[in-house]
């Protein structure tokens, strides 16, 4: 079975009749109730199945569970969740209200409460979960936008820095990921001062022609972190 959100419309109900045309169980669900029944009654006209619980709101954790839990028992499981919901407001940081930033944070919560809700029925079936991105996740505006007033914009991405927020909780005794520490190439965790240094060089003179660019600062760690694959936390 696959569950699909964003059902009422474009490529949500797109997906939700190719799915059906291929022999899938369909649940779809979108705030746009009657919208998303109609695809439901599409696929019911071309012989597939289908099910449209009732009105879904990927943003609230009630509606999503009563969305997931119908549908696993409509189908007795979960085989592929495709998370395909969504609403932004697209614009520049000058001309846009926190609003409508606001706004398209959400579209954080409905990628995440989608997989995280829908999760057990997946480790029961071995299931997949496709999420959608964007190009606009590429973009850096800040950048691109300052350059013609001589704006630089950089971001830092630091690794495992010894702070106070780092030993309450990945460093702390009991936390899975503490014993990741050790595998940090550098062979230390990383101190603010580290960190400070390259926020420095970003912002000075010496770095005026980086723009654009992310900056990782962790001892190397990056670049054995698919070991995390090991921890325990990560497998169940
Ligand atoms: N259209 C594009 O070019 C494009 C490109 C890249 C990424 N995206 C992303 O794809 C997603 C959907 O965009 P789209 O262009 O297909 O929009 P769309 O408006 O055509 O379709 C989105 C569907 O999701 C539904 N929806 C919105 N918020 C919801 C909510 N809280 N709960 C349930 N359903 C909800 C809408 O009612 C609509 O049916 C967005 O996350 C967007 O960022 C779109």
């Amino acid at each position: 079975m696959a569950l699909i959100s964003g059902t009422a419309r474009g490529r949500g109900r797109a997906a939700a009749l190719r799915f059906a045309a291929e022999g899938a169980l369909v649940v779809g669900g979108d705030l746009l109730h009657e919208e998303a029944v109609e695809t439901q009654r599409l696929i019911a006209q071309k012989g597939g199945t289908a099910l449209t619980p009732g009105p879904l709101d990927v943003t609230d954790e009630d509606s999503v569970r009563t969305w997931v839990s119908e549908a696993a028992d409509a189908f007795g499981g979960i085989d592929i969740v495709y998370a395909d919901a969504g609403a932004v407001r697209f614009g520049a940081i000058d001309r846009r209200p926190y609003e409508d930033f606001a706004f398209t944070r959400a579209e954080l919560d409905s990628v995440w409460l989608t997989a995280h809700v829908a999760w057990p029925h997946l480790v029961r079936s071995r299931g997949c979960v496709l999420t959608v991105g964007s190009t606009a996740g590429l973009t850096r505006q800040l950048a691109a936008k300052g350059a013609p007033h001589g704006i630089r914009a950089n971001c830092i991405s630091p690794g495992m820095i010894d702070t106070k927020g780092t030993r309450d909780d990945l460093l702390a005794e009991e936390h899975p990921m503490r014993g990741h520490a050790e595998h940090i190439p550098l062979g230390r965790v990383g101190t603010p001062d580290d960190v400070v240094d390259a926020a420095l060089f970003l912002v000075s003179d010496e770095a005026s022609y980086i723009t654009g660019t992310n900056l990782v600062v962790d001892g190397g760690w990056s670049t054995v972190l698919p070991g995390t694959l090991a921890d325990k936390e990560f497998r169940t």
